[in-house]
This record gives C-alpha cells, structure tokens and sequence, in this order.
C-alpha cells in the first residue's frame, strides 16, 4: 500500500505554483493556432481598402488570378453566402464587426477587406494579393480626434455625432456642485490603444462536408461556435472551435473578427483547409483597440474634502456601424460616497475599424480621468490624496444601494503607504530630490468587476492515479491550466504533475470567456462540483462493483479524503487509493461533471462585487534633458483570496508595466488624410520594454470573497492596471509642476515645467 504523501495531502490552493504549461511554451512544443498543419493546405492573405470613406467602384483580379500557384481571389461576387450573426445574450454571438465581411462595396475604414487571395503558399498569396487592383470613389475621412471639450454630449445621434445616455444618477449634482466650497471641473483625454499580443490573429479553416473545424487564437471559443454556425447557416453541433494557446490577446481576441470569416469561406469555396494569418500592420487596422475617450470630470467637495458632487461626461469613438460602448462611468457610481451624482455618455462615429475590450476596458480610461480628479481636489484643498479618499470611503454601493460583499480598500491604502514610504512625502512640488534628480510621488486607487460566468467542466480519476480535468475555456497565458490543475489536486489529492489539463475545445464542456478576469472566479464552483461528482462516483463504485474492499458498506458509510476512500470506522489509515480501487475493480476511471451559474446578469444583486487596488508610484524628472521615468510602483491588490500568488503577481506586473505604457507612450495615429494608422508597427508603436519597467513590489490582502465562490477567489489581471497612469500623472505633477490631463505624457508637455535642476 502506498503511504499518503506530503505532496497529497496538502493543498495547493494558495501556494506559489509554477505554470504547469510552462514546459510546453519554453521547449517549443505548446501548439498554438497557425502551428498547425493539414494535408493540402492553403494560404490566405486579404486585400486591404487604402481608403477609409468611400466606395469599391472596380476590383480587378485579372492579373492576380493568373499569378503562379494561385486558387482563386474571392470577392463579393465569389465568396459565396455569409450571413449576419445576431446577438445571444449572454454572452453568444458577440461579433466585433457587426457586418459580415464583403457584404457590400462601402468602405468605412482603412484596411478594410475587398477581396482575399488564396494560394499554394504564403508567398504566392502575399504576391497575388499585391497584385488586385481596386479603384474606389473617395469621400474625407473622418478621423479628427480632436473631439471639441464640452459640457454635455448631445441628446441625439447622427452619422458623426454624438448620443447622450445616462448612465447613473442620485442626487441634485448640478445644485451640489453650484454651491460646493471647492471644485474641480476638468476634461481628461485618453488616446486609441493597440493591443499588440505577440501571437498574430490567424485562422486556420477547415471543412468536412458540413463539418466546420477551426484553429483560431481565441480568448472565447464557445462564442466563437455560435457565431460561425450563425454566419454559415449550420447547426451549433457542426462547428469546432480549437484553440490550445493564445499568445496573450487583452481583449483583441475576445470576440470573432471578419478574418476569420473569410477564411472558413474561402475553405468551403476551395475545399481544403486554408490558413490566414494577419500582419503585424493588419493587427493595428482590423482586430480591434481601445477606443479615443474625452471625459469631463467636476468634483465638488467641502472645505474639509467630503465630497457632494460628481459628475462624469465621457465619450468614447466608436465605428461607422458598431455599438461598442467604452464603459468609462463602470467604477464611478459605488467608489466613492457621494450624495449627488450623475454619469452621462455619449458616443462619436469615426472612419475607424471598430474598436473593442482592452484590457480593463471603461474602468482603465475612465478611472485615469476621475482618479487623476481625485488628485486635483486634494491639491487645491492640501489635503493629503490618501486622506481625500479615506475621508469618502463609502459604507455601502450607493450606486446600487446594497452592501459590498468584502470591500478592504483602505487597507490597500494603508499598506501600500507603509511600504511606498509615502509618510514622508513632502507634498511641494519639486521639493523631493535624490541624486541630482527630482523625485515625484503619487497615487492612486481603482476598482474592477468581480463575478462569475456561467460555467461547466468534467474531472476524471483514473487507474493510474493521475485526473484529467477538462473545460472549455482557454488560458490566455494567464495560467488558466494551472490553476485548474491546482483546483483538481485540492479535491483529489493527484499530485499537479499527474493531472491533465484540457481545455480550448467546443468539443468540452462550455467554459466561460477568458475576458473581465473573471475565469478563476467562474470555474471555481464548476470544477469543484466536478470533482466532488466524480468522488461520489467513486463511492458509489467502491459499494457495487466486484473486487472493491467495500462491497459490505453503503457509500454513506464511506469517505474519500487525501486521494484514499476508507470506512469512516476504519479511518483513513486502512482506505485505498483511487487507483487502487479502480484497479481491484477492473475500471479505468470514474468521471464528474460540474456546473455553476452565472453572477453578471442578475437582476437584482444582493451584494456588490469588485476588487480593490491602490498604486503609489515614484517617478524621477531630469530636467536637463526633460528625462522623466517611472522608478519604483508599489502595488496593494484587494482581489480576494489568490489562488496561485505566482501567477498572480505576474499579472499584475504585467498589467503595471502596461499602465507604464498608457502613461507615458501608447497612442495609435490615423493618418487625417486616408485614415490609416500611421504606426502600425512595433517600432512606431511604443511600448514599455524592459528599459522602462520600473521596480514593482506587489502585495496581495487575501480576504476571501466567498460570495463570490467557495474558494473566495475573485480572479486578477485587470485591476492592475486600473489607476496606474492616474498615479503616474499626479507622481509628474508633484515633480514638474506640469499637469498633464490628455495622455500619453509627451516631452513636450513637460518642456513647459518650471521646476529646474
Ligand atoms: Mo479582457 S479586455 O476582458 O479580454
């Protein structure tokens, strides 16, 4: 008999755990979707509109069909039947562009597909594609970004106007902040984000007669099902969505773009699988961003810094045929205990693909703009920007008017001021120095969404005494796989490295979207349902089947415990392996399936759901050559209880180094003149790197959420990058002096500083 081992008794939960992925990704063997290979395969490239307003008047394929290697260019005449998919809520038949590709001769942004090229190789399609000649009736574009700074977006749409919505409102905000004692009233820009995963956006497409079978990076494959059998006319059942890694996507990857499309019907055209993979510059044009937001932020407060009124304008550019709603007002109703308040939106249309979630999409720009005002009133009123916030911690969700369901902001607060050293902040600008250079120290806090998707996954234990666990889901290098093989180890007992992980599939069953961060908090409940569904199989087994050593025993007389069944009156040191008992019994395995519902869509919430954080950032300003770098960040996340710290951490460094970056360099250009994002590359496109990272030190509080699930994990990622550009701007502020409110901080905005060496 095997004695019980350390490694299966004690729980995983909780502790530091290597990605169980990670072997797969560093020796190359991780297949990700354009890895794949198929007898036959053919090669895909689009063919791009060069204008971004007008109209397709002549395509000429003529040369290009003639090209060596060639099968065919597809265009609106030859592409053959795609149909609209239409919304399933929830969560089904999410397509980013709304109108199937080719569906008509209007181009209403730069990249825009007119036509693909299909080939023996990459090559010959890249070639052919070059060579399709389009003409097109030209209209101006509309990209000016350059909303006009206002007060109140107005009350109705047109092609390129506005829409006024209210989104939240309590109170008598306008009289409050009429007669408040001290105000801020300011506008706050933040520009067009470029993902910029490392994984290119492909496809790989294949038909077996009706059967549709793709390869495709997604970051929600069940949705991905839904709307490819919608938009070619078969039944759920007769589409396959694969996608086994992801090369990170933020959001790029959430929902199905027109690509994808093109390529399941070129295949059906030709008959043989085809692969399209998008080009870096195609990444910028046609897979999403996050969208240009200009939000007017007043604040009024009394003398003493309670606050009476805020009010939030935002707007967001949106596509000429989209609905996409940047969400900037999502944290400002609950944050913050105010009795009046008022949060409107409105939307503005532009010559510009459709944008799409990035990551922490509405809370990241909408919190730069009412945390960079937060800021603002505390230096007017000289208050310390950590006591403003103490003094209008709320008691309860006042947007909502229920009770938060485990909400530690303030000690977010008070342990990232410990750590950061943040007592000794002399609030003078540019009075801190440190070896010849001007230091500047700000902060700030954010919030993120927290609930669970509907969610359903399987557990198998098998002879061996390894599990198999398997959801269809995905990881999109987040460490999904690890934390479901930490979930199945808690249950079971199975050491990690004997538990298999699979997910990525339609063929599973349905897992929730890798977007929100809200995958560990959904497939909690489902994966433990599994588990303990399996366990009682096992039981059950143990009492019927010839062989077991519990054939006299009912299952009730029965516990399963550290990977061992055993009578409850013998104990657990004279039970059995699961392997075994499978063995005695000549079985190979039993199987668990588990389910749980969804949070987000109910009606009436009792408690309301979120994570914390707080950021407080040192930035160093070198006048002399108008320098500025962010130095050190210390970050303080109140996001339940975490399940893997490792892999927690790594997100949320991550996601501070992106907030660097939105900070200080993000910003995608459209060319005013053909609509083209004139950066479209990772060279133009700046990004922090390594150079740019500053020292990051990341605590986790660890509450447990439990309404959240059993476990009281709420899931992270998001949350840290909320906030982190706020904290950087106020950290600016405190050194040069120079205020900056449209991001990214550019040196010319500094040039402006009066603070000298
Ligand atoms: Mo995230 S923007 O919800 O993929």
């Amino acid at each position: 008999m095997p004695t019980i081992t350390e490694t299966a008794t004690t729980s995983p939960i909780g502790r530091q755990t290597p990605r169980i992925d990670g072997p797969f990704k560093v020796s190359g063997t991780a297949m990700y979707a354009s890895d794949f290979n198929f007898t036959g395969l053919l090669f895909a490239v689009p063919v791009e509109a060069t204008i971004a307003n007008g109209k397709l008047q002549k395509l000429d394929a003529s040369e290009a069909e003639k090209m060596p290697g060639v099968r065919a260019i597809f265009h609106r005449a030859n592409i053959g039947k795609i149909f609209r998919s239409v919304l399933q809520p929830p969560n089904s038949g999410i397509a980013d562009e709304r109108r199937p590709p080719l569906a008509d001769d209007v181009i209403r942004y730069y990249g825009q597909y007119v036509a693909i090229a299909v080939a023996d190789t990459f090559e010959a399609a890249k070639a052919a594609a070059d060579a399709v000649r389009a003409t097109y009736t030209k209209d101006k574009p509309n990209v000016n970004l350059d909303l006009q700074p206002e007060s109140e977006p107005e009350a109705v749409e047109t092609t390129h106007g506005r829409l006024k919505r209210l989104q939240s409102e309590r109170g008598d905000p306008d009289k409050a902040f009429a007669s408040a004692q001290v105000k801020v009233d300011q506008t706050y820009v933040t520009p067009a984000e470029t993902h910029n995963p490392i994984e290119l956006q492909g496809t790989i497409a294949m038909w077996d007669g009706q059967m549709l079978t793709i390869y495709e990076e997604s970051q929600a494959v069940f949705n991905l099902r839904s709307v490819l059998a919608q938009m070619f006319g078969l039944p759920k059942e007769n589409v396959r969505v694969i996608t086994k890694f992801v090369g990170s996507g933020f959001g790029s990857k959430l929902w199905p773009w027109t690509h994808c499309a093109l390529a399941c019907a070129a295949a059906r055209q030709l008959g043989k699988p085809v692969k399209l993979v998008l080009s870096r510059r195609m990444m910028f044009q046609s897979v999403g961003h996050r969208p240009r937001t200009q939000q007017r932020v007043r604040l009024g407060a009394t003398n003493e810094g309670k606050l009476v009124s805020l009010m939030q304008d935002y707007l967001n550019d949106l596509d000429i045929l989209g609905g996409y709603h940047e969400n900037c007002g999502e944290s400002t109703s609950y944050f913050y205990s105010v009795p009046n308040l008022r949060v409107h939106w409105g939307r503005t249309r532009r010559n510009i693909a459709s944008p799409t979630p990035m990551r922490g999409p509405g809370a990241v720009p909408g919190l730069f703009a009412t945390e960079s005002a937060m800021n603002e009133l505390a230096d007017q009123l000289k208050i310390d920007p950590v006591r403003l916030r103490e003094l209008n911690e709320p008691k309860i969700d006042e947007g909502k008017g229920i009770p938060f369901s485990s909400r530690h902001y303030l000690e977010c607060l008070q342990r990232g001021g410990e750590r950061f050293g943040w007592a000794n902040r002399n609030a003078e600008v540019g009075s801190m120095k440190r070896d010849g250079s001007i230091l500047g120290w700000g902060m700030s806090g954010a919030a993120w969404i927290a609930g669970r998707f509907p969610a359903q996954a399987s557990v198998e234990l098998r002879d061996d005494g390894s599990a198999r666990v398997a959801c269809g889901t995905q990881d999109i290098g987040t460490g999904t796989y690890t934390i479901l093989a930490q979930l199945v180890s808690d249950k079971t007992g199975v050491p990690l490295n004997k538990i298999e992980v699979v997910l990525g599939d339609t063929s599973l069953p349905p897992g929730p979207i890798s977007g929100g961060s809200l995958v560990t908090g959904s497939i909690v409940p489902a994966v433990f349902d599994a588990a303990d569904n399996a366990i009682t199989s096992l039981l059950t087994v143990a009492t019927t089947e010839p062989g077991s050593p519990f054939g006299n025993r009912t299952p009730d007389d029965l516990a399963f415990e550290a990977g061992r069944v055993f009578a409850k009156a013998d104990g657990l040191a004279k039970g059995v392996s699961v392997s075994d008992l499978l063995r005695r019994t000549n079985m190979r395995l039993v199987t668990g399936s588990g389910k749980s519902e969804g949070t987000l869509d109910e009606k009436k919430p009792k408690v309301s759901m979120h994570s914390y954080c707080c950021h407080f950032v040192e930035v160093t300003w070198q006048p002399a050559t108008a320098r500025l770098h962010v130095n050190r960040v210390v970050t303080v996340i109140d996001g339940g209880r975490i399940i893997n710290p490792l892999a927690g951490r790594n997100q949320i460094e991550g996601a501070v180094v992106m907030g660097v970056g939105m900070a200080l360099l993000e910003h995608t250009i459209y060319d005013p003149q053909n609509g083209a994002p004139i950066n479209s590359n990772l060279a133009d496109y700046l990004m922090a790197v390594n150079a740019d990272a500053p020292l990051m030190e990341v605590h986790f509080l660890d509450y447990p959420d439990t309404d959240v699930n059993p476990l009281g994990a709420r899931g992270i990622g998001e949350i840290g990058l909320a906030g982190v550009a706020a904290a950087i701007t106020a950290a600016t502020y405190h050194a040069t002096g120079v205020r900056v409110r449209e991001l990214p901080i550019r040196i010319e905005d500094l040039l402006t500083s009066s603070i000298l060496a």
